[in-house]
């Protein structure tokens, strides 16, 4: 029987020591929380590495037994490599690119060849577990080098690549010293996918620009090869966060929350800690708001949470500072005693605390300064089961191209994202059932499922393609 394996950098179980041994918890991030529901099916199997260094075999076999029963195999990272390939080139130099942050990316030789080790890492653990006939799909940024790699060694397999941050124009890429083995790699790949048309029309204008293949209506002309191309845009598993947010417990936390935001209107704001996802921006806006509707001042609060993430990179040690500074100052000038403008939470929630803020919320900020689609705009649509609230979203998030019926702002223009938050505020009810019930209608049809499926469906239809065209 075929199966998919589905390969991506982090696993969606982290391995954590604890001092009464091992300890496994769900991984945050939008591929794990996205496909965590569904890879389980069909024999299917997930690798990836479990977010820890293990270098005791006996530890190693521990983890690996454990997540063996739930369908997973770990690829275990030494320090110098989560140092150099996860937080040096993933992190450090790719994720500023691909967000258009490039004045912080870094070109380190070292980085690039632990890089190039580590997929090659990858690729063997791979080819140790799946037979010539298993469908591979390869997910993101780390792995970009992957698919070239496992083509090498199965040239006929079934193998799909999808990249889940955006792809910036080829002028960014071709900045990168190695921006020419990074597009062969994903090359390997008989069907990529972006989440956005506008990803995948940069991706092929670098391939046209940097490698010279042309391509005709997604359809890139590799050498002896033909290379699909297409946007399948994420969704979420619908109804797991409709039933969640319906369930006694996030009932229960909404109550929690309630009683300590007392009648004040909740806006809530949830992202990892980056520097892309526009965290200090909307402090500033949150502030300005304050300072043109004073009217709000008391009778609204911003419940704000920020999930720990790639602490030990550089850019990411200077943004807690800001945060936690634009924080201190806005509350101490702005609090009083009855009431506390920011309430700040700086660690990962239960997916049932989350599911009880989504709905105590009257208002989401999804402001990212780019972000590839982002799913937490689609998680609150979900779990609004009345159907009130108002969701303002980025222009440059992935999920503006689909929830047009949000307030969509330009997250650098801070009087336009503070005029917006009033908006919201005083939006009446009927708007704000009418634009989330459209925003409902579509999150609750392109959901994951069908994400995999279309994509599925695609990678199928090339390799039939690739065959006919093989023997004509
Ligand atoms: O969305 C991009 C991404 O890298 C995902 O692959 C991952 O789920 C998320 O960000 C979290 O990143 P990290 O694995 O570095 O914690």
């Amino acid at each position: 029987m075929s199966r998919t394996i589905i390969v991506s950098n982090r696993l969606p179980t982290k391995a954590h020591r604890t001092e009464e041994g091992l300890h496994f918890t769900p991984s945050e991030g939008g591929l794990a929380t996205g496909l965590g529901s569904i890879y389980r099916a069909d024999g299917n199997i997930w690798v990836g590495w479990p977010g820890l260094e293990v270098e005791d075999p006996e530890e190693q076999h521990a983890v690996t037994e454990e997540l063996r029963n739930d369908s997973m195999a770990p690829v275990f990272l030494s320090q110098e490599e989560i140092q150099n390939f996860y937080e040096g080139f993933s992190n450090e130099t790719l994720w500023p690119t691909f967000h258009y942050f490039s004045q912080y990316a870094v070109y380190e030789q070292s980085y690039w060849e632990a890089y190039v080790s580590v997929n090659e890492k990858f690729c063997r653990a791979i080819l140790a577990l799946a037979g010539p006939e298993d469908t591979i799909w390869v997910h993101d940024y780390q792995l970009l080098l992957l698919p070239q790699m496992l083509r090498q060694a199965r040239p006929d397999s079934s193998i799909g690549f999808f990249l889940h941050i955006p792809f910036p124009s080829h002028e960014l890429i071709r900045v990168l010293p190695w921006s020419k083995q990074l597009l062969e790699g994903m090359l390997g790949a008989d069907l990529i996918g972006f989440h956005t048309y506008g990803y995948m029309r940069h991706f092929l204008s670098s391939v046209a620009q940097i490698i010279g293949y042309p391509s005709q209506n997604g359809l890139i002309e590799a050498g002896q090869r033909s290379v699909l191309v297409d946007a399948f845009p994420m969704g979420i598993d619908y109804d797991k966060y409709a039933q969640v947010a319906e369930s006694p417990e996030a009932r229960e936390s909404e109550e929690l929350y309630r009683e300590a935001t007392g009648d004040a209107r909740v806006i809530l704001s949830i992202d990892r800690l980056d520097y892309t996802k526009g965290i200090a921006e909307r402090l500033r806006a949150y502030e300005q708001m304050l300072q043109l509707y004073p009217e709000w001042r008391e009778r609204v609060t911003l419940l704000m949470l920020v999930v720990p993430s790639r602490d030990q990179v550089e850019k990411y040690k200077e943004l807690k500072v800001e945060v936690d500074e634009l924080v201190g100052r806005i509350n101490s000038q702005y609090r009083t005693i009855s009431w506390t403008p920011i309430q700040y939470f700086y660690r990962s929630f239960p997916l049932e605390h989350l599911s009880g803020l989504y709905r105590l919320a009257e208002v989401a900020l999804v402001t990212p300064m780019r972000d590839g689609m982002n799913l937490v705009a689609k998680e609150f649509v979900a779990s609004k089961g009345d159907q009130a609230g108002v969701l303002i979203l980025s222009e440059r998030a992935g999920a503006a191209r689909e929830l047009s019926d949000a307030i969509i702002i330009n997250p650098t223009d801070t009087r336009e994202l503070a005029e917006a938050m009033h908006e919201a505020l005083v939006m009446p009810e009927d708007e704000q059932r009418l634009r989330m019930s459209n925003m409902q209608a579509l999150v609750s049809q392109y959901n994951v499922y069908q994400w995999v499926k279309l994509f599925m469906d695609r990678l199928a239809y090339i390799k039939i393609k690739q065959q006919t065209l093989a023997t004509e």
